[in-house]
Formats: structure tokens, sequence, C-alpha cells
């Protein structure tokens, strides 16, 4: 019973999800049929790299294609149509972070999935890194006691909203691009509590002096309804000599113990002729090859796509969608994800505090 899937983006991380899907295709675990893709161009090339039937318009592969699975590959602000017409289609689908830029997006995706009975997954890979899922187990095992605060950081080098997209950095933030992934990370890390609260503060300096008018940087502090707060650090402006294109980590306080996690460098550094220091996160993602010198890709980017295989596997054998609750990041997962960010935008905009719905 093969499980068919298609991916719709192949642009940056599109390719990504593309390697994850090819190599389960050579493990047998998955067929990787289609992509969908706008840029003609692009999807000339990935159709080179990967073999699949293309197309330019989603809702022709949706309609023509039997799939069991797709991966949203496509900026932010576009998901939500996307995402709405696949479960239409009758297909499980994982979208990338953040799920949605609003609230009405995440629970438009959320109602359609329901409506479809199908799996709505969202791509938080932070919570798939082994690091992360060592100091989960030992929150959930009481060794930090009661969590009390944490402090996390994501940083960008400039050349990602400069160079990689500055089409749509514009529509996103450090905080919607970065942010996503740690403010999921900590709550997953705690036990899943709700936002109760927000302050957050932004500048727009230097990418805004290079045309592209976005933030620099968001610092939000969160309060948490289970009385723990997150202090939290996102930028992408570091400068183009730092040693990694990611500078991250996270550190949690509780009533009994303390955990640090330096999630960027994990002890490989480097400095290669006519390069500057190095930092190598390869538990993110490693480009090596098998036995055969075909690619293998290992690390915590690839294995949260390959989840939805997972998942899709299950249900294809009888199992139902409520008994994989709490084994991935679901939707609702991705709404208060959203709603956090939402309120950081509205915190830097208002210069307040706001107050999130219980
Ligand atoms: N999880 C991660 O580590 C990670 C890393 C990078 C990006 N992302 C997320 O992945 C998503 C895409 O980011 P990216 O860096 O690949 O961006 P990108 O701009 O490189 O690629 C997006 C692609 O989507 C295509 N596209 C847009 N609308 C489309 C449509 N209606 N139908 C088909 N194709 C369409 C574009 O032509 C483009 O090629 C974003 O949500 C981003 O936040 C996640």
């Amino acid at each position: 019973m093969a499980i068919r899937i298609g991916v719709i983006g192949g642009g940056v991380f599109g390719e990504t999800h593309m390697q994850t899907f090819a190599q389960a295709q050579r493990e047998g675990r998955c067929e990787l049929v289609a992509l969908a893709e706008l840029n003609e161009e692009l999807l000339a090339k990935r159709h080179e790299q990967f073999g699949v039937r293309t197309y330019t318009d989603y809702r022709e592969m949706l309609a023509k294609e039997e799939l069991d699975g797709v991966t949203v590959v496509t900026p932010d602000h576009t998901h939500r149509p996307i995402v709405v017409a696949a479960m239409k289609a009758g297909c499980h689908v994982l979208v990338e972070k953040p799920m949605d830029v609003t609230v009405e997006g995440c629970e438009a995706m959320i109602a359609a999935a329901r409506e479809a009975d199908r799996l709505l997954e969202v791509d938080f890979h932070k919570r798939y890194d082994a690091y992360h899922i060592a100091l989960r187990e030992a929150v959930t095992a009481g060794k930090l006691g009661r969590p009390l605060y944490g402090y996390a950081w994501m940083e960008n080098r400039v050349e990602v909203p400069r160079d990689w997209w500055p089409g749509w950095a514009v529509k996103s933030s450090p905080a919607w691009f970065l942010g996503a992934h740690m403010v999921d990370l900590f709550r997953w890390l705690i036990g899943g509590p709700r936002g109760r609260r927000v302050y957050a503060s932004g500048a727009k300096h230097k990418l805004k002096s290079l045309g592209v008018d976005t933030f620099d940087c968001v610092q939000a502090k969160i309060d948490f309804d289970n009385g723990a707060s997150l202090s939290l650090d996102t930028s992408w402006v570091l400068p183009e000599g730092f040693e990694a294109v990611v500078n991250q980590g996270i550190r949690v306080v509780g009533t009994e113990g303390i955990a640090e996690i330096d999630s960027q460098n994990r002890g490989a550094e480097a400095c290669f002729a006519g390069k500057t220091q190095e930092t190598m996160n390869l538990g993110f993602k490693l480009h090596g090859q098998d036995k055969w010198g075909r690619p293998r890709y290992t690390g915590y980017g690839f294995e949260a796509i390959a989840d939805l295989i997972e998942n899709i596997a299950y249900l294809k054998s009888g199992g139902k969608i409520a008994d994989l609750q709490g084994k991935y990041p679901d939707g609702l997962d991705g709404l208060e994800n959203t709603r956090i960010l939402c309120a950081i935008h509205e915190s830097i905009a208002t210069g307040k505090l706001v107050e999130l719905e219980k």
C-alpha cells in the first residue's frame, strides 16, 4: 500500500521536502509522485533532480493525482488556501511553519481538516532534535521540578532575508520565521501551555536600508497560563562573517533544576582555507552518502518531514487521528503558535502589553 506524496512549493525548503521523500521512496516507505510550483524554471530543475510529474497549478495536481499526503512549502502568507484545498481533495497535510500568519487562517485549516477527517501536521522540527527530546524527557520526568522560566534565541545571518527571498521577507519577520520554532519548542518542552500575555519590541534599521522593509530583530517576553515565562530574542541581520547561517539555543530553569542547550554549536567547529570560522550543526541536515554513493540525508530537519509518512502509514493501517494526538505537532499547536506570534506583532505595533484570551 504505497503512500503517495505530492509537494507544493519547490523553493529553498521545498527541495529539502523532496529530498526527504525521495530518500523514503528508495527505502520503500512512500512514493514521491508530483510537485506543484509556480516558477516554471524551478519546476523543470526539480523534475530533472527528482523525476516527478510537475504542475504549475496545485489545484490541477490535487485533481489529477491520487495523493495520500501533501506538504505545503510555499511562503507563510500563502499556506491557507492551499492547505484547505488539499484537505478538500482528501489529503493528509504537513504545512511549513508558521502554519499561517493569522489566527483565522489557522482556524480555517483546522476546520477543513476536521471536516475531511484528515491529519494536519505542522513542521516544528525542533521537536525532532535529539538534544531537545532528551530535555523534554527530563522535564516530563520532573528532573527540573516545576518549570519557571526559559530563554531562547534564534538568529540568522543577513543573507537569509536579503538574498534568499527578499520578495516575501517583507511579509515575514524574524519572529515569524525563527521565533515560531522557539515558541513551539518551549511550549512542547513544558507540557503545552497556552499563552497568557505578551510584551514585545522590534527594530527596523539595517534591512530597511537595504530595501527590504522588515524587522531586523524582535524581542519578546511571553507569559504562559501555567505560570511559566519565556524571554525570546530573534534577529536576521548577523554579519556574513558569523560562524553559521543560524545561531540558536534554549535554557530552561525550574524549581529543582536548570538545563541549557546550545542548539547550534554541538562541538563541531572548523576554519577551512579561505573561509572564516564555522560552527556546524550536523544534527539539522547532514547530506551524506550510503555505501553505494547515493545521497543519504539524516538529521531532525528531514525526520520532522518524514514524520508525515509514519503518521499516514498508521492511518492507512486502520489507526485513528485521535490516537496520534500529542505524538506530532498538530493544527492546535500551530494555532497557539500563531496566536502568540500575532500578539507579539500587536505588542510591537501598539507598544503595549497584550493579554491573550483564555
Ligand atoms: N522548517 C524549516 O526549517 C524551514 C526552513 C525554511 C523555510 N521554511 C518555511 O517553508 C516555507 C517556504 O520557504 P522557502 O524558504 O522554501 O521559500 P521559497 O520562496 O524559496 O520557496 C517557496 C516556493 O513556493 C512557490 N509558490 C508560491 N506560491 C505557490 C503556489 N500557489 N503554488 C505552487 N508554488 C508556489 C514559489 O514559487 C517558491 O518557489 C515558508 O513557510 C518558510 O517559513 C521552513
